[in-house]
């Protein structure tokens, strides 16, 4: 069986307001009626699973358990972080988790934010995946790149054979012109964020490229409480971490990495841009128009509107590619080509309060 790690750690800030410091996107019930987090959680259940460890920090632990009860999944841990030092050192505790009863079983990391529709078309490349992970290989799942976009990995592939390839290069977020260039290049795949190996092969490999990581993650978790059934990993050698993600601490350094291309749908939801258009695959109109129960449309064209209460209605008239958002305490009202720059304006207002 496969050991699921949930990374649930993050709070996107570009799906402001709905996405907050102390309640993220992936806990939000932002396309349908799962969250993110649970559809997750869900896609990486059933006979070919163990019971999920997830990754958190203090502030969503019970988030994370009431959404996995709901659902009926029991965790097989719930890890707390003490303080935020990104994906790195979360990947090498949940593999050392493992390693402790089976070096050699396999560990498959996902974000816990991402819209994956279609399970049968996911568990087949998690299948391909297998063989390569179980001979101490990285698999990582690699999307077919369609906008130079600087916010991804990227994956370049060695070969141009079927089915699962060793990858010659991992480039993590690179600059503009990079990303056209590779995308022009053509043998670039986006890197999904989710990786496939056994709790050996990434152990070895942060003791490798990432070595520094090695003791203060085995001493969090050797001085870790457990505290009403959550895992709370130590501060102090947590505090002495460096902050910096997976794909830079390991990834672009190993030189075990493998690929298996994955053709489904794949969608990271990083900007209110991106939840308009899965909305529209979902329910397609002609004009474009995605409003939910609570707001009304007259003559727009490419619009989100919506309201998280019955007691705050959205109106737009006459509105051209225009997102609007509004809960409780705030209002957002955007150009749709500028969905990224939320992010900008949740800085600005941290520095105005
Ligand atoms: N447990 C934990 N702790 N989880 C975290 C932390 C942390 O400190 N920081 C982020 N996460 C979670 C996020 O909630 C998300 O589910 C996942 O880890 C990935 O983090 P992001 O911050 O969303 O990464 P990214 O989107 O910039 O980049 C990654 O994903 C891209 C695809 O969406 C990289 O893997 C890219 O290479 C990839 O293309
Ligand atoms: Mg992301």
């Amino acid at each position: 069986k496969i050991t699921p790690v949930l990374m649930a750690g993050g709070s996107g800030t570009r799906l402001w307001p709905v996405s907050r410091k102390s309640f993220p996107k992936q806990f939000a019930p932002l396309i349908g009626d799962e969250t993110l987090f649970q559809a997750s959680a869900r896609r990486l259940s059933g006979p070919r699973y163990a019971d999920p460890i997830v990754m958190t920090n203090s502030d969503f632990r019970f988030i994370v358990a009431e959404q996995l009860e709901q659902i009926g999944i029991a965790p097989g841990a719930i890890a707390i972080e003490p303080v935020g030092r990104n994906t790195a050192p979360a990947v090498l505790a949940a593999a050392l988790m493992v390693a402790d009863e089976d070096p050699e079983r396999l560990l498959l990391v996902a974000p816990s934010d991402h819209v994956i529709p279609d399970a049968d078309e996911f568990a087949a490349a998690v299948a391909l995946g297998t063989g390569p992970a179980r001979e101490g290989r990285i698999v990582t799942f690699g999307i077919t790149p369609d906008r130079p976009e600087t916010g991804y990995g990227y994956l370049e592939l060695a070969g141009t054979g079927k089915g699962p390839q060793p990858l010659a290069r991992f480039v993590e977020k690179p600059d503009a012109a990079r990303a056209a260039a590779m995308l022009a290049q053509g043998n670039f795949l986006w890197n999904a964020g989710i990786f496939l190996f056994s709790a050996r092969a990434m152990i070895q490999a942060f003791r490798a490229h990432a070595g520094e990581y090695v003791e203060p993650v085995e001493t969090a978790l050797r001085e870790a409480r457990t505290d009403l059934g959550f895992l709370r990993l130590a501060r102090g050698p947590w505090e002495r971490l460096p902050d910096n993600s997976i794909d830079y601490a390991v990834m672009e350094k190993a030189d075990n990495l493998t690929v298996v291309a994955y053709s489904g749908r794949w969608s990271d939801l990083g900007g209110w841009d991106a939840v308009w258009r899965e909305e529209l695959r979902r329910n397609p109109s002609d004009d474009g128009v995605v409003a939910d129960a609570n707001s009304t449309a007259i003559d727009c064209k490419d619009v989100l509107l919506r309201s998280d209460s019955a007691d705050l209605q959205v109106v737009g008239i006459g509105l051209r590619d225009v997102m609007v958002v509004a809960t409780g305490d705030a209002v957002l009202v955007a150009d749709k080509a500028r969905a990224q720059d939320v992010r900008q304006a949740v800085t600005a207002m941290k520095k105005k309060n």
